[in-house]
């Protein structure tokens, strides 16, 4: 069983019901190693279908579930992980995330990560790891659980938000940050500049945002329902930027952000 994370992943926010199922399933066939699913997203049960319908041997697939922000109380949390293994049917997952901080401390820190630092000491996940946590919250993770207890810390991050304080602390700590909508929610498609760099490249503007993104050193996890786009992405994998190329796409930092709940913490960029 592999420890590290694949560095390109399915993202499966939206691929509910059997679409949903065909869609992950599409991308096992691609070659897609890493599915990021989570309790709010009702894909739970999906992406352990695709996998098991798949063929695939369960250690050959990295499986990611996040522990929704309702659920972090000292009560409803260990539950949730159990119910979330029920659902998924693979049993332990690789990755358990915290979704979101509790906003506030309405929730404890101490007991919402002490939760995830028992969850995986029961067996329930190999690895764990936060999600839309600030700089103050993972030097508070650090001093709570010891360093390196986390893998990742999982943001949103695309080319139009480059996030580089977080990501200056995140290299500083040998904290691997995974970026969710990293081709922020398909814009990048559509980017003049990141498109020219695909031409020459072979590869889609947003081949271009995900390779950028992981020679940046970050974990991707795209999400699509399409075929051709998923084997679009993945083709990412293979492309290697050249330092110029890289230093003109960091230009497009714009702090553009797309997720911003109430719940969001105060970003640090
Ligand atoms: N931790 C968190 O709080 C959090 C928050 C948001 C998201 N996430 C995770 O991150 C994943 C990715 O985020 P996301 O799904 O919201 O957004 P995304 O991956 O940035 O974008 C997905 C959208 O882009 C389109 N798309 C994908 N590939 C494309 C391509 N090559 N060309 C043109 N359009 C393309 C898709 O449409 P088609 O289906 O037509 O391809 C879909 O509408 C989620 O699925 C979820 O797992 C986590």
């Amino acid at each position: 069983m592999t420890h590290t994370i694949p560095p390109l992943g399915l993202g499966t926010y939206g691929r509910t019901g059997d679409a949903g199922t065909a869609a992950i399933l599409d991308a096992l066939e691609i070659g897609y190693r890493h599915l990021d699913t989570a309790q709010n997203y009702d894909t739970e049960r999906q992406v352990g279908e695709a996998v098991r319908r798949s063929g695939l041997k369960r250690d050959e697939v990295f499986v990611t579930t996040k522990v929704g922000d309702q659920r972090m109380d000292k009560a409803q949390f260990m539950p949730s992980v159990e119910r979330s293994l029920e659902q998924i049917g693979l049993g332990p997952v690789d990755l358990l995330l915290i979704h979101w901080p509790s906003k506030n401390d309405a929730i404890p820190f101490e007991d919402y990560m002490t939760s995830l630092a028992e969850a995986r000491q029961r067996g329930f996940a190999r690895l764990i790891g936060v999600s839309n946590f600030t700089i103050d919250h993972l030097e508070r993770t650090d001093r709570l659980l010891g360093k390196g207890a986390i893998a990742t810390n999982q943001v949103e991050l695309h080319p139009y938000l480059q996030s580089p304080r977080l990501v200056a602390h995140a290299r500083s700590m040998g904290l691997p940050l995974t970026a969710y909508q990293p081709i922020a929610k398909g814009e990048c498609a559509r980017d003049p500049l990141l498109g020219r760099i695909g031409e020459t490249h072979g590869v889609t503007a947003a081949a271009v945002a995900l390779a950028f993104l992981m020679a940046e050193g970050h974990i991707v996890i795209p999400a699509s329902s399409s075929k051709a786009n998923l084997a679009a992405n993945f083709a990412a994998r293979s492309v290697t930027l050249t330092d110029a190329e890289k230093a003109s796409i960091r230009t497009l930092d714009r702090g553009f952000r797309r997720i911003n709940p109430d719940k969001a913490p105060r970003w640090d960029d």
